[in-house]
């Protein structure tokens, strides 16, 4: 699995059934537009109320992995601008189409934040995404792209899918999800692919190739969420911060072992 077959699987889903993966809680048929689009008020809310994060108008957020804009709506309501990235340009389409004037969506390269200046954000925050990622190294990047946009003072949040019983026994989960995709016609399909079922790293694996000090708290009964704050004044110099991503990345990936995952 490469960035590139994740963002053809991703373009994929946003022309069959954006809706479903984006949130893979509500029915696959038939979606109830209301609650989905109320649902990203809410975890915008939760994400606010845990991290204790409180938007003042002059703030400039960061969202990667926006889909088609659920949370993205939410973001912008309470800030001046939302700076949205996605991999999928089927999915960035969608959510230009009826996004808030005060955002701009973007692509991204996958692992990156690129285009966007050093210390521009007040909050970074990305919501169900860095479970689906390739590899433990691209989730390093990105959490160190994260820190890189935000200022000093400023808050990074993401989310990650716990690790379960499920991790053990990965191969056969996939096997049978295959299976049941086989001889079952109609949607979800390819949710025992590798660009849906990601990654599942360890809880101490996130906090170590974190370039800033992580809290950590369960959140909607199936997330892990952690978040840090950038430091005021700049302890770690440059070369810290890499150590930290290499040293975290160098390990060897356990992280390809779960239940097949949600969104
Ligand atoms: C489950 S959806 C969640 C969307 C949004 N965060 C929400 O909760 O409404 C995951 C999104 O992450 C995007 N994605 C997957 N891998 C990505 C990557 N490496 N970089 C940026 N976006 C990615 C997908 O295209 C998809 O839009």
């Amino acid at each position: 699995m490469s960035l590139d077959s994740s963002r053809a699987f991703w373009d994929a889903k946003a022309a069959e059934n954006p809706y479903w993966y984006v949130s893979s809680y509500g029915a696959y048929a038939e979606r109830d537009l209301a609650e989905f689009w109320q649902a990203g008020r809410r975890i915008w809310q939760d994400l606010r109320d845990t991290i204790g994060y409180t938007p003042r108008h002059s703030d400039v957020a960061i969202e990667v992995g926006c889909g088609i804009g659920r949370l993205t709506r939410a973001i912008a309501a309470d800030v001046a601008h939302v700076h949205a990235f996605d991999i999928s340009e089927g999915m960035l389409a969608l959510a230009r189409l009826a996004g808030p004037v005060n955002a701009t969506f973007h692509q991204s390269h996958g692992d990156s934040l690129a285009g966007m200046p050093s210390g521009a954000a007040d909050v970074a925050v990305a919501y169900c995404v860095f479970q689906h990622l390739p590899s433990l190294a691209v989730l390093a990047r990105y959490v160190t792209e994260m820190r890189r946009v935000v200022k000093p003072g400023g808050t990074l949040a993401f989310t990650l899918s716990p690790r379960t019983w499920g991790d053990r026994l990965r191969g056969l989960l996939r096997a049978k999800r295959w299976l049941h995709e086989q001889l079952v016609r109609g949607g979800p399909r390819g949710l025992y692919r590798r660009e849906w079922i990601g990654i599942r790293p360890r809880r101490d694996t996130v906090l170590a190739l974190s370039p800033v000090p992580l809290a950590f708290a369960p959140l909607h009964g199936d997330k892990w969420l952690f978040w840090g704050r950038v430091p005021d004044a700049e302890p770690q110099s440059a070369a810290r911060v890499a150590a930290s991503a290499s040293r975290a990345t160098s390990r060897p990936d356990r992280a390809h072992a779960a239940g097949l995952g949600a969104s």
